[in-house]
């Protein structure tokens, strides 16, 4: 069939050509906003005296129907169209005649795809900030319900000092809510209309941009229409906080898998959650948090995908830019996969802190406050550093650990030492006395946790 372009050429592309060329297998996604916007399109140009007002309620009512349908399945999605923006025009016109014809009047359909991609990403936007709220509300509960249990912190995947179990966990929770934040940041952003900048120059009809912003929920309208088509920051800017999203959930899924594997058994993860081997009848595999964290490689590809598209673009609109939507759609599902079954899967893991308290029973995670102890008799700090760490030297020689050095053995190596020095050591004193702002002190947690709930809670 010819083409709704078809003038200049007869419209009668090569069937390899038209494959290459179309998008409605993807584009199809935004049908609702696609009509959303023709509505409201209708509506200013009958409010503008543009189309007759008969003329434009019967492009509006026509356009609900085809919303109607293609909602209730009456109407299916012609694959043979070129994209969705044909796809409706052209039934419309199959329903309307020559009226339909008219809808595209001071459009093209260049600002209508910014337009509708906006939209869409506006609404997915909003669906992933509240799964990012329900992921901060199992992560706070965990952490309310393990409050107290102690585990060794690392650096360099070492035991290197006593921390609460609920402070790492929180430590995720402030990383996700400025994951939201970023979210909302670029949502305010990206909430500005390109509709009315047409191909690229504007228009001669006399229309009203801000009438159509408005009906459409947008709080301004681009004042440049070239930059209206072209830009696609909007685009770039939702992927890069969805591939940040997904480096946060990728770096908590390896603790996950780390933590549950038997070298550290920090925690267990619900059945429900996890999957066994074709062989191997022990085994407990954390697939997901694995595939959480392969998945983080996917949407960083996305990402470079875009910004490699529209490096070298010469303004304004070009076909490229239609690989704008594979790019983001393919890095929102997958983010809104990933967080469907990341957040059920803490919701459910059980912490074994024992264990935990086991882990950091060895390892010398304390030499940091016998140094403090010896500060506080007077010791100047680096001196300290080099008892403690002569005391921990002599422990793994001896196979001992701090706790069970004899008072004597303390006082060989330096006459400061006196009884309380085992409960400078005690691992919850030890924990207790980080109570600097943002510590991992119980007081410190509680009331980071209080700021967690809250956030929630305003969101
Ligand atoms: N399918 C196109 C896209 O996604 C719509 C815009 C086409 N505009 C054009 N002048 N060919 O970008």
């Amino acid at each position: 069939m010819a083409k709704l372009w078809a003038g200049r050429t007869a419209g009668m592309t090569d069937k390899i050509a038209d494959d290459f060329n179309s998008s409605i297998h993807f584009d199809c996604k935004m049908y609702q906003q696609d009509i959303e916007g023709s509505i409201a399109h209708a509506a200013m140009l009958g409010a503008k005296g543009i189309l007759s007002a008969d003329e434009a309620q019967a492009l509006i009512d026509g356009l609900d129907e085809i919303l109607n349908d293609l909602q209730s399945g009456a109407l299916e999605f012609d694959l043979s169209c070129e994209d969705i923006h044909m796809f409706v025009e052209q039934v419309l016109t199959e329903r309307l005649g020559d009226l339909g014809k008219k809808l595209h009047t001071a459009r093209s359909r260049n600002d209508q795809v910014a337009l509708d991609l906006r939209m869409y990403l506006r609404a997915q936007g909003q669906e992933l900030l509240e799964q990012i709220y329900d992921l901060l509300a199992a992560i706070e509960q965990k952490a309310e319900q393990y409050k107290t249990a102690i585990m060794p912190g690392y650096t360099h995947l070492q035991r290197a000092q006593p921390i609460l179990f609920s402070h790492q966990l929180l430590a995720y929770s402030m990383m996700l809510l400025r994951d939201a934040d970023r979210l909302k940041d670029c949502m305010n952003r990206m909430n500005v209309s390109p509709i009315g900048s047409c191909a690229l120059a504007g228009t001669t009809y006399d229309t009203d941009r801000e009438f159509e912003a408005k009906q459409l929920g947008f709080d301004s309208v681009c004042l440049n229409s070239i930059d209206g088509v072209s830009d696609r920051d909007f685009v770039v800017e939702m992927l890069s906080c969805i591939a940040i999203i997904m480096m946060h959930l990728s770096r908590f899924s390896e603790e996950i898998i780390l933590w549950s594997s038997w070298e550290f058994k920090f925690i267990e993860l619900d059945d429900a959650y996890t999957t066994g081997s074709s062989i191997m009848p022990q085994k407990k595999n954390p697939d997901m948090a694995e595939l959480v964290r392969g998945k983080t490689g996917r949407v960083y590809g996305d990402l470079m995908a875009l910004l490699t598209t529209l490096k070298g673009l010469p303004l304004a609109y070009n076909k490229d830019m239609q690989e704008d939507k594979e790019a983001i759609f393919d890095a929102l599902e997958t983010v809104q996969m990933c967080l469907s079954v990341f957040t059920p899967m803490i919701a459910t893991m059980r912490a074994l802190p024992e264990n935990m308290k086991k882990a950091a029973q060895t390892g010398f995670i304390n030499a940091t406050d016998l140094a403090d102890y010896l500060v506080g008799k007077g010791l100047p700090f680096r001196s300290a550093y080099k008892v403690s760490g002569q005391l921990v030297a002599k422990c793994i020689a001896e196979k001992k650990t701090l706790e069970t050095l004899s008072l004597s053995e303390y006082q060989s190596v330096s006459p400061l030492f006196e009884n309380d020095v085992f409960d400078a050591i005690d691992l919850e004193n030890c924990v207790a006395r980080r109570s600097s702002l943002g510590g991992t002190s119980p007081a410190s947690v509680e009331m980071q946790l209080q700021y967690v709930r809250n956030a929630i809670k305003q969101k």
